[in-house]
């Protein structure tokens, strides 16, 4: 289906889905997180797809927050509305059962950094800022901010960034835990790439089953996260790239996962 606000690219098992607004800096209007919703359901459910690579188009930014002019006209209740759309939205990305990396190349500011903070892989440009200012609109972040940077990189680093509402380099959020890699803006696409191309070539069932794992383990005691583990890697057994991925291994050849 065509998007008015998405641009959507197939390689291989590798999906990559573009927010093109990049006149508004790739703002989050209300049609643009329907459309993201709608694309990635598509994706979790097209067996083609391993991975999902999330990009702004254009040169300045990832996404650089919600749509401000949108939300200047805003009851409670639409703002409600608009809230729980976004964190629908990166919870179904979080949660989709197969990786999801973010290219990030400029602003990715409120919105745009909690949208970065659901995916589950984060390579940023050197040029890239990211930030929670919505503060400075006499605003809090919406769509799971001050939950998710909680989580990712702690208490004092989420109080820092939504209170002060100023941005930070992409080295800093590396320091910080939020970015998984920084590399200069001409060796942005060939990381993602790389990265995305080994995540398409692995056992998908396997890849599901860590994202499981973590996510489940983030938010349950040590115990019940050991145990959620355990169930996970038994049913490891159970999938016929398991038995590929040993018996490859033995007979010193590589493996070649199908996702059964
Ligand atoms: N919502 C709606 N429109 C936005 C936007 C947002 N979050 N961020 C940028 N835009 C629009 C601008 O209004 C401008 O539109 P116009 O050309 O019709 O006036 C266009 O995108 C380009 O942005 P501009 O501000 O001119 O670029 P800049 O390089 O001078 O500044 C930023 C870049 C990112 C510093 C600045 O756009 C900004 O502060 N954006 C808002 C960031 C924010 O607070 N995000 C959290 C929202 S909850």
């Amino acid at each position: 289906m065509a998007y008015r606000n998405l641009e959507i690219a197939n390689r291989g098992a590798v999906r990559t889905i573009t927010v093109n607004r990049p006149d508004k800096l790739n703002a989050l209007n209300r049609e643009t997180l329907n459309e993201l919703t709608l694309a990635f359901t598509q994706a979790a459910q097209d067996d083609v797809v391993r991975v999902v690579v999330l990009a702004g188009a254009g040169e300045k930014a990832f996404v650089a927050g919600a749509d401000i002019a949108e939300m200047n006209g805003y009851t409670p209740v639409q703002a409600q509305g608009f809230s729980r759309t976004g964190q629908r939205l990166m919870s179904l990305v979080e949660r989709l059962g197969k990786p999801v990396i973010a290219r990030i190349q400029g602003f990715a500011l409120g919105g745009g950094m909690e949208l970065a903070m659901c995916c589950h892989l984060r390579v940023a440009s050197e040029k890239a800022k990211f930030g929670q200012p919505e503060i400075n609109l006499g605003l809090i972040p919406g769509f799971g901010g001050t939950q998710r940077l909680l989580r990712l990189a702690g208490r004092s680093a989420a109080l820092e960034l939504c209170l002060l509402g100023a941005p930070i380099s992409a080295q800093r959020a590396y320091e910080l835990g939020v970015v998984n890699r920084v590399v200069a803006p001409e060796a942005l696409d060939d990381t993602v790439t790389a990265m995305a191309d080994q995540l398409a070539a692995a056992a998908p069932l396997a890849a599901a089953g860590i994202l499981d794992a973590v996510l489940q383990g983030g938010e349950s005691s040590i115990d019940q996260g050991l145990e959620f583990e355990t169930q996970a890697f038994a049913l490891a057994f159970a999938t016929e790239d398991m038995r590929e991925g040993t018996t490859a291994f033995l007979e010193k050849r590589k493996a070649e996962f199908k996702g059964r």
